[in-house]
């Protein structure tokens, strides 16, 4: 029996060779040649001016947090169906995570339910770009806007999406990408921020230098460094850079490749959405994804538990996520929220997340849909 797993790691096209640059060149300490050259290809691909490569999109969103003033008492509205490290961000500085639900169709923050949330206490809203499908950004920058709330994004899925024709990230005042090795490009672990001011560009260099003015020193403005700032170790090493490098200058193919697979998916699971069997995912108009992930929503007769089992058994992983935030033992804890959260609930109760990596074919995938299809029957 042939195994399919879920996710795979794959050299895509001058990975080792900078690995073997990176060793000889003993410029180890970083920033160097690698985190460099990385940071300037992303700055291109996104059209924008400041980026920082982090050890991970996790690192990202707390510099996000360190640079937005996040205090005790703060409260930040975000989607309850997200990873922790999302709210962890806000709460490390003792910040109030304000749980919000989703919508039923890009299962991103339901932006009709953001305002009645916001209190005298919001200072910002975190949305998420689940599977790399773009949050509904021209309604949330609009209730930023009217009360003057900051907007970070949690772009950890969503390298090389689009919303119209801005690229994910960089739309909010901050953005935070993940470069983990169960994403579309890799360093294994590793992530960015994005970000618009210079001044903040120079903070976060700081910030992730564990709060000392090292960029300067090493800019030769200072002859010794000095704790300035609040900060951790945050800084991605050269050789995570090394494999990053190799994987940015293949985006375009990444990317091509990826979104094929997600049609053959699409195309070939309509039949079962017909049947009202499952719930496919729905791409708005004004996105252009990445063909991050392929994922199902199940019908509620089904028991999700048996199909990922009986899958497994016919040699596939598939997987389900997230469980969410606003009834988790921390999220009671920390944070808090304001509706019923029925989506939320509903959906991370029936989600079934499938195959989706560059070494998967179009047969791979049509073993999986006949399998699937056998099982829903
Ligand atoms: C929405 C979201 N934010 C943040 C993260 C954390 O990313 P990293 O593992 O790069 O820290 C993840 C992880 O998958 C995520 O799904």
């Amino acid at each position: 029996m042939q195994k399919i797993s879920f996710n795979e790691f794959s050299l895509i096209g001058n990975e080792k060779k900078y690995l073997n640059n990176f060793i000889n060149s003993k410029k180890i300490s970083a920033p160097n040649i690698f985190s460099k050259k990385c940071e300037k290809l992303i700055n291109k691909t996104l059209n924008i001016n400041y980026s920082l490569l982090t050890n991970s999109c996790t690192s990202a969103l707390e510099i996000a947090s360190i640079l937005s003033k996040i205090k005790a008492g703060d409260e930040v509205i975000m989607p309850s169906f997200t990873f922790s490290s999302t709210a962890n961000s806000i709460v490390l500085l003792g910040g109030k995570p304000v749980f919000v639900d989703i919508n039923e169709t890009t299962l991103n923050i339901d932006a009709n339910e953001i305002e009645k949330a916001i209190t005298r206490k919001t200072k910002a809203i975190i949305v998420v770009h689940y599977a790399g499908i773009a949050a509904d950004m021209h309604k949330i920058l609009k209730i930023c806007k009217k009360y003057k709330l900051l907007l970070i994004e949690d772009a950890a899925q969503a390298y090389g999406s689009f919303y119209r024709d801005l690229p994910l990230g960089s739309i909010g005042d901050y953005g935070a990408i993940s470069f983990h090795h169960t994403k579309n490009i890799s360093s294994i672990e590793g992530g960015c921020l994005i970000m618009k001011k210079k001044n903040d560009f120079i903070l976060s260099q700081y910030i992730c230098d564990k709060g000392n003015n090292r960029y300067d020193f090493v800019n030769g403005k200072t002859n010794k460094y000095n704790w300035v700032n609040l900060g951790s170790s945050y800084r991605a090493s050269e050789v995570s850079s090394s494999i990053l490098l190799a994987q940015l200058e293949k985006h375009k193919n990444i990317k091509k490749n990826r979104i094929n697979l997600w049609d053959n998916y699409h195309e070939n699971l309509n039949d079962l959405e017909k049947l009202g069997k499952i719930q496919r995912p729905t791409l708005p108009d004004y996105c252009q994804h990445n063909g991050h992930m392929y994922y199902i929503v199940l019908d509620k007769i089904f028991d999700r538990a048996r199909i990922i089992k009986k899958l497994s058994r016919s040699g596939i992983e598939s997987t389900f996520h997230y469980i969410p935030l606003h009834n988790s033992p921390a999220g009671l804890k920390y944070g808090k929220f304001v509706s019923e959260m029925k989506v939320t609930n509903n959906v991370s109760k029936r989600i079934l997340r499938l195959p989706l990596h560059n070494n998967l074919s179009k047969k791979h995938i049509e073993i999986i849909c006949e399998k699937l299809k056998s099982y829903l029957k």
